[in-house]
Order: structure tokens, then sequence, then C-alpha cells
């Protein structure tokens, strides 16, 4: 193995056949279907694994450095307004993130005027020191009360929050409705759940051929066992799943696409669009060939309220 490859966690044991749709199909289907229950444990331990221990998952390495500190490349990055976007829209007083790593949307949540209690968790105990000094070293004046807990999402035990927040983190953990069920105790009702995540549509699929063709890739094994991480990205149908899994509970409020616009066909639709005068309307924006070309997606959950007798 080379170097390269070090980072990769031990995947459960898998057939080649089986490895290529654990890398093809989306996660509600990898994980309900695909893999045996001792795979799915075994791939959780590897994950927590990967998490706190890749190189490039610390503060100075991940993202080229960009992190809490780099406020000018979080407002021009799509997930930045997105995130920016849910805040103005909801203003939350209580905001739980999920998997901050190191604080890229952190500072504009602590910082937003509406929230005044924040929670972070993460398995990575490089980004939890990072944070825990970041936040310690601002004043406090601006600043929310804060906490941080180094640990998976599913152990967290808090005060009832308005909003979870998940930035390009969700998609590390492959037990999705596991973590719904957690997050659906801790979000008041009437509260939120935000998701902005890359998505697993055709661009992915070409990424996904990229790194099956690079040398090395899978194809050495680590005990026996095939390197694989759970990068698995969202599509819209698996969102779908988990709003219909919770029985009326959550309801999806909000979704949006970015990073179609290089793809040919998006760009025909959205000429044609304009030619006949629709304009770019949202049911556009969200059609099935827009998604079908995106890279990233926005997604928020509503806590349904009981109804009062
Ligand atoms: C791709 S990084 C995203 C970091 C940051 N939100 C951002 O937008 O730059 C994913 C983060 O999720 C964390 N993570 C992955 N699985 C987790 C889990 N089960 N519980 C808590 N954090 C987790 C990782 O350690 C990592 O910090």
């Amino acid at each position: 193995m080379t170097d390269r490859y070090q980072p990769q966690p031990l995947g459960p044991r898998l057939s080649a056949f089986k490895v290529a749709l654990f890398l093809l199909l989306p996660n509600n289907l990898v994980w309900s279907w695909l893999l045996s229950k001792s795979q799915r444990l075994d791939l959780l331990e590897a994950n927590k694994a990967c998490n706190d221990e890749r190189p490039d998952y610390r503060p100075i390495a991940y993202q080229n450095g960009n992190s809490f500190e780099s406020s000018a490349a979080r407002n021009n990055h799509v997930d930045g307004k997105w995130v920016l976007r849910f805040l103005e829209t909801f203003n939350p007083r209580s905001v739980l993130e999920c998997g901050p790593g190191s604080g890229f949307h952190t500072r504009m949540i602590v910082e937003h005027p509406s929230v005044q209690n924040y929670a972070g968790i993460d398995v990575n105990h490089s980004f939890i020191d990072y944070l825990e000094d970041k936040l310690s070293s601002l004043p406090v004046d601006t600043l929310a009360k804060y906490q941080l807990f180094l640990g998976d999402v599913k152990e967290i035990e808090i005060e009832p929050v308005d909003a979870v927040i998940f930035s390009a983190s969700l998609h590390h953990m492959p037990d999705r409705t596991e973590i719904f069920a957690t997050l659906l105790k801790i979000v008041k009702p009437g509260g939120n759940i935000f998701c902005v995540e890359p998505t697993h549509y055709f661009p992915r699929f070409l990424h996904v051929l990229r790194k099956v063709c690079l040398p090395g890739y899978l194809r050495d094994k680590v005990d026996g066992k095939t390197p694989l991480t759970t990068h698995h990205f969202c599509t819209w149908l698996e969102f779908k799943d988990v709003e219909s899994f919770f029985d009326g509970k959550l309801r999806i409020i909000d979704v949006d696409y970015d990073g179609y616009r290089g793809a040919l066909i998006p760009r025909i639709i959205a000429k044609l669009a304009r030619m006949i005068g629709l304009g770019w309307p949202a049911w556009l924006r969200t059609s099935f060939p827009i998604r079908l070309f995106s890279k990233r997606m926005s997604i928020v959950f509503s806590h349904v309220r009981p109804m009062t007798e």
C-alpha cells in the first residue's frame, strides 16, 4: 500500500461485485440492503477511526487550511451562502453543529446575532482541540455560549436545540436513519435540521470512476479487507426516505442544488426556460435533470409540532 492510500479505513470484506455496488448505489440502499449487520458494524468502526486519524483531517491541512478564520472563503463558498441563508431565515437561538471539522462554518454560526447557545460534536480530536482554542479566544460579548464534544453524533446528550446543522458531514455518516432518530429527540418541535452536502449523482459517478482507475485504489487489501471509506454522498430520494420513515414527524421544507452550471443539459434547460418566459423558478431549479447533474445540495427539515387537542 502506498502512502497515498494509508488514510483509507478498513472496510468490510466484499466481493468485487459488491464493491462496485457499494460505490455506485446511494447510501440508503447500501446501508439497508447491500451490507450485512457485521459489515455495517465494521464500517462504522472504520469510519470513526478514519475521521479521527486521516492525516489530511488536521486543522492546518484540511481544505488547504481554510478554517474557522477564513471568512472570505466561507462567504464566497456556496455552502457558506446556504448556511447564512438558513441562519437568516430561521434565526435559531440554540444550534448543534454536527461534524464542524476545523470550523469552516462555526464562526458564522457562533457570531450570528440570533444564536445564543452553540454546541459542536466531532469524532476528530484535533478539530475539537482546535475549535476549543479558537472559541475561547473570541471576545465573549459577540459570542454564543458554547460547548464542544468529542464523539459520535449518535452519542450526544444535550438540552433541546432550535436547529441542527450539518455542513459536508452527514455524508461521512452512513447510519442516517439512526442519526435522525437521535436528532429528533434533540431538536425542539418546530425546530429544524439543515444539511449542506455533496450529492451522489452524475458528477459523483465520474469521481468514483476516476478514483477506481487510480493505481492501487481498492486493489490492495489490509488485513484481508477492502479499504473503503463511507463517502456516500447524498440524494434527494434518500432524504425523502428519511422523511417518510418518521411518519409525519419530519417534513422537508426546502431544497436547493448547485454545481450543475458547467453541465450542458441543465444549461440548455435554463436557456429554454428563459426563452419561453419561465425564468428559473424553484421547481425547475430542483427538477430531476438539474438534480442529476448537481454536485451539492442543501435541505431543510422541520420537526413537526404535534397537533394540540
Ligand atoms: C468533511 S468534514 C466537514 C467539516 C466542516 N463541517 C466543513 O464544512 O468544513 C466532516 C467532519 O465530520 C466529522 N464526522 C464524521 N463522522 C462523524 C460522526 N459520526 N460524529 C461526529 N462527527 C463526525 C469528521 O471528523 C469531520 O470533521
